[in-house]
């Protein structure tokens, strides 16, 4: 987010939406041994911020709680409307001057000291072991904040836990109309069979976790001979190819070309974290497509969504974002 100039769409917003919607797929992030507790408030305020942007701040937020919770222990995340006398940051005429969203993470776990506390939303500050973190969670949820004119406080003593708080300014209803049917938010599937190559384990997890959160069938390759291997054996539907544009052994679309000629259904979505593509424009189209890292689970599912809209009866989806298409095409020309 910070190497990358990235399309940001301010929408107003309904955070418990957002919340609800990443649920699942929280849910499976976290182990059983974590208590999760989501506490909304009901009418709640909304707020002008990016879909992509909200569900970045709650992964993160809970991401870090669920590491502070080794040995188990209890998460809440809650929302609540709030008043505040002084206010800080006041984006303007559409904000409701004095009145927040206030998005609460908490958790019961290791808690951090004064000394680490002061560094946490510095990029690159971890506590975490080599590859484990990154240091990078909470600068970007300090950047987000403050890009929609909010605040961050955190609170947090050493084996007690710690509480995270998003301050974000609210908005008048008038002033931007609610944009639920258009948030679709995350997508149920049923049973599409997504194969997945990809060569870094870490994402190559998560991306499944959020795949089957969603109800997909998801089959898995860390290289190109893998993913051949399972494209062959395989006599039933494959959906859709997601693959990194860039992979040890052979590039990733000389991979969906191999695919494809096994399985001329198959649609294949890249995932490119290089500024300099190595997608022409001019492959991409209804059946290729191409997603850039870093990406939320939100924009995954939405987009995979969009390439498959078929099993659920939802093809007038297909074409109700061709302004987004046109971002694509523009990005993937760039
Ligand atoms: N909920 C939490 N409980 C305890 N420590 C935390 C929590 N959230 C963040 N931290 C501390 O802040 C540091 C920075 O967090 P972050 O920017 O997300 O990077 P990373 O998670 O990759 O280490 C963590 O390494 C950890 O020391
Ligand atoms: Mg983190």
């Amino acid at each position: 987010m910070f190497s990358r100039q990235q399309i940001i769409q301010p929408v107003a917003l309904d955070i418990n939406q957002i919340v609800s919607n990443t649920g699942k797929m929280l849910r499976r992030l976290i182990k059983e041994n974590i208590g999760l507790d989501v506490i909304l408030e009901p009418n709640l305020d909304l707020v002008s911020a990016d879909p992509g942007q909200i569900e970045q701040v709650i992964l993160n937020l809970v991401v870090n709680a669920r590491d502070a919770l080794p040995k188990g222990g209890k998460l809440t995340i809650q929302t609540r409307n709030v008043r505040m006398e002084n206010d800080f940051g006041q984006a303007g005429a559409s904000t409701l001057p004095g009145r927040f969203v206030l998005l609460e993470v908490t958790d019961t776990g290791t808690g951090m000291d004064e000394e680490t506390q002061t560094h946490i939303f510095e990029p690159f500050f971890t506590t975490k072991a080599v590859g484990k973190g990154t240091g990078l969670g909470l600068a970007t949820v300090y950047g987000i904040v403050k890009q929609n004119n909010g605040r961050i406080e955190v609170k947090s003593m050493v084996g007690r836990g710690s509480s995270f708080k998003v301050y974000l300014p609210a908005v008048k209803h008038a002033v931007l109309t609610r944009t639920s049917a258009k948030y679709t938010g995350s997508p149920n599937f049923s049973e599409e069979t997504i194969l997945v190559a990809e060569d870094a384990k870490p994402l190559r997890d998560l991306i499944c976790e959020v795949l089957s959160g969603y109800g997909c069938t998801v089959l898995t390759a860390c290289n190109v001979e893998e993913a051949l291997q399972i494209g062959r054996g395989r006599k039933d539907t494959i959906d859709l190819l997601l693959t990194d544009v860039v992979m040890p052994g052979m590039d990733g679309t000389a991979l969906a070309n191999e695919i494809r000629s096994l399985h001329p259904e198959t649609k294949v979505l890249y995932m490119t974290g290089h500024s300099g593509t190595f997608i022409r424009a001019d492959m991409l189209n209804q059946d290729v497509s191409l997603i850039r890292k870093p990406f939320t689970p939100g924009e995954l599912g939405r987009k995979i969504r969009k390439m498959l809209p078929g099993k659920l009866g939802e093809s007038s989806r297909a074409g109700a974002c061709p302004k987004e298409n046109a971002a694509a095409q523009r990005e993937s020309g760039a």
